[in-house]
C-alpha cells in the first residue's frame, strides 16, 4: 500500500529497531515504533527470557519507553510494527489494550512485513473494537 513520507520514516524506525530484538527462543524478530504528538520517534523490541513466559512484546516495551521519555495518554498518534512473516502481524491483544491507553480510536497502526515489504494500515479501534479504558473506570 501507499505511505506518506511521515509513516515510511516510522516503518524504517520499527524495520531498523527490529535488528536489536531480543529474541533467540522464537528467533520472531519484532520491531515496533510510535510517533509521539510532539513529533518524537520512540522505539521498542521484543525482549524474550529462558522463562519463557516472561517474553515483552516490542508494542509493549515501546509504550514503556514513551512514558519514559514523557508521553501521557493521547500522546501516540500512530504505530508501525516490523517483522519477518508470511504476511504483516498485528499486534496481540495484550499490546492492543496497552497502545489504547496511549492513543485513540483513530490512531493507524501500520504493520510491515519485511519478507515481501506488504504493509497494512488498521485503525486501533478496528483491532480493539469496545475497549476497556480509564473512561470506565470508577472515580478513585
Ligand atoms: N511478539 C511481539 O513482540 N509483538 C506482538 O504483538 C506479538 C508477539 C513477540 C513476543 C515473542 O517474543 C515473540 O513475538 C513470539 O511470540
Amino acid at each position: 500500500m501507499k505511505l506518506s513520507p511521515r509513516d515510511k520514516e516510522l516503518v524504517a524506525a520499527a524495520v531498523r529497531a527490529r535488528n536489536r530484538a531480543y529474541a533467540p527462543y522464537s528467533r520472531f524478530l519484532v520491531g515496533a515504533a510510535l510517533r509521539l504528538r510532539n513529533g518524537r520517534v520512540i522505539v521498542g523490541v521484543n525482549v524474550e527470557n529462558s522463562s519463557y513466559p516472561l517474553a515483552v512484546c516490542a508494542e509493549r516495551n515501546a509504550v514503556a519507553a514513551a512514558v519514559i521519555a514523557g508521553a501521557k495518554p493521547g500522546d501516540v498518534v500512530a504505530v508501525a510494527i516490523a517483522t519477518r512473516a508470511a504476511a504483516p502481524t498485528p499486534p496481540c491483544g495484550a499490546c492492543r489494550q496497552v497502545l489504547a491507553e496511549f492513543a485513540s480510536g483513530e490512531t493507524p497502526v501500520i504493520c510491515h512485513n519485511i519478507a515481501d515489504e506488504r504493509t497494512v494500515r488498521h485503525r486501533l479501534a478496528d483491532l480493539l473494537p469496545y475497549a476497556f479504558g480509564r473512561e470506565n473506570m470508577p472515580e478513585p
